[in-house]
């Protein structure tokens, strides 16, 4: 007995040493190691974050480090399409949120912020993560606040992020998603080119196209009854002047990724082929692919050479969302003609969908005057902007709230019964089991930024609107509560 444990301690303790050995051997085969999490880090770096269409400099042949990713959450309002606003929630400020590039080994060090100006708590699930939650049980933090979690990347790829903060749907609706490359040792492949791209689907109160600020609709995202499917957030955010560039002769990296967070992509460049493409971004590749799939909170890697000069069209090839719903993208390829390859002539723009104009991301105004309201009607007319721009992505354009998470303010007998207490509770936020109309609601309302003016001309709003009670509330009256 006694001889067989000790055969037994010798055998295991060789397996324990080859799995060492073999894992401090990087192979340059790109193939995940036999055990990635025993990969040395030396040194630290702060990691360079891109916004789309852009992509950070490749890792190319550095040893596995501490990377630092420090990333924003701003809740913005920008444009959707021509003259559709739409308040989007970022990752970094834009949609899809900063590319993260690392490589196979690395001990992410990763810092969460929640901007200050933001209503809302949020967190980050990245499926590059090993672990509980993909970071989200570790990084659930509230506006003002930030959270560092650390996690090392064992398998190389390219992975979805979002936030995972209830109701999830709506987080991701309103843009909280992005990508993170996990480069294997010894770097991809060079190429000329590499870009960034994501997919994703909007549900608006008003049909595509309809002007003004459009708030979210929970049902037709529940019904999964999509107003726009776009790249990058918004129409036309390659197209035009937006368009991404290259070279006859270039080879071109295209890492695609779909937010969702309803709909599959079927994505497609008209005009091209892609020579490889790695199969929802893991290791296999495939060769010579008109179409790919991409599932909802999946990726994949995409290459091919430009061999022609002209405008290629990106699209979903689910061909009704390419032309009516955004899904539209531009590869503008400037060369010389090769006429053995493709004989006629490219005529720009052709594809151009109906209502698809280029768009510009808006800049920032001057400061709006602090005026006084006179009179209740004109309260409860400043007081709706307010509303529109603080508490309708939560409590709905018609005050009906969201089942479950978060309670309405129509006909709302807990806001009825005690207009100080509502008060307080957009000054100092509020957390923790309400009763709302016999329904019980557990969530989190953060305090609001706003002058005693506006939380007056809101609630006065609030108040004269849906069947509640008439109240008027006065800046002196919300002056008392803050102090
Ligand atoms: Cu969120």
């Amino acid at each position: 007995m006694k001889y067989i444990k000790q055969i037994l301690g010798i055998i295991l303790l060789s397996i324990g040493v080859g799995i060492i050995f073999s894992s401090c051997t990087e192979g340059d085969s790109g193939k995940p190691m036999l055990d990635t999490s025993l990969i040395p880090v030396s040194g630290d770096l702060e990691a360079e974050l891109t916004a789309p269409p852009n992509v950070p400099a490749p890792i190319g042949h550095r040893s596995a480090k501490k990377v630092k990713v420090n990333m924003v959450i701003l809740e913005k309002e920008a444009e959707m399409s021509d003259g559709v606003k739409y308040v989007y929630w970022t990752f970094g400020g834009s949609v899809p949120g900063s590319f993260i590039r690392t490589r196979v080994g690395d001990e992410v060090e990763f810092t969460l912020k929640n901007h200050p100006d933001n209503k809302l708590p949020h967190n980050i699930d990245l499926h590059a993560v090993t672990g509980p939650g993909g970071g989200a049980t570790s990084s659930f933090v509230a506006p003002g606040h930030e959270v560092t979690f650390s996690f090392k990347t064992l398998n190389p790829g390219l992975y979805v992020y979002h936030c995972a903060t209830a109701p999830v749907g709506m987080h991701i609706a309103n843009g909280m998603y992005g990508l993170i490359l996990v480069e294997p040792a010894g770097g991809l492949p060079e190429v000329d080119k590499e870009y960034y791209i994501m997919q994703g689907d909007f549900y608006t109160k008003g049909n595509y196209g309809e002007p003004g600020l459009q708030p979210f609709d929970m049902q037709k995202a529940i019904d999964e009854d999509a107003d726009y499917v776009v790249f990058n957030g918004k129409v036309g955010a390659l197209t035009g002047d937006n368009a991404i560039t290259a070279k006859v002769g270039e080879t071109v990296r295209l890492f695609v990724g779909n937010g969702g967070p309803n709909l599959v992509s079927s994505f497609h460049v008209i005009g091209e082929i892609f020579d490889k493409v790695s199969i929802e971004a893991g290791s296999m590749v495939n060769e010579n692919v008109q179409t790919t799939l991409i599932p909802a909170g999946g990726a994949a890697i995409v290459e091919f050479k430009v061999d022609v000069p002209g405008t290629f069209i990106i699209v979903d090839h689910s061909i009704f969302r390419a032309f009516n719903k955004g899904a539209l993208g531009m590869i503008k390829v400037a060369g010389d003609d090769n006429k053995t390859i493709y004989s006629g002539t490219q005529i720009e723009g052709i594809y151009l969908p109906e209502g698809g104009a280029i768009q510009s991301m808006p800049g920032t105004g001057p400061a709006p005057k602090a005026e006084k309201a006179s009179t209740v009607d004109r309260q409860i007319e400043m007081g709706k902007q307010v509303y529109a721009k603080t508490c309708l992505a939560c409590h709905q354009a018609e005050g009906q709230g969201i089942a479950n998470a978060f309670p309405p303010l129509a006909n709302s007998d807990y806001l009825n019964a005690n207009v100080n207490r509502s008060i307080s509770i957009v000054l100092k936020g509020k957390t923790g089991e309400i009763t709302v109309n016999g329904k019980k609601y557990n969530s989190v309302m953060t305090a609001q930024m706003l002058t005693d003016e506006e939380v007056a001309n809101v609630l006065t709003y609030i108040y004269n609107s849906w069947d509640n009670n008439k109240s008027v509330v006065t800046p002196a009256m919300v002056k008392k509560i803050r102090n």
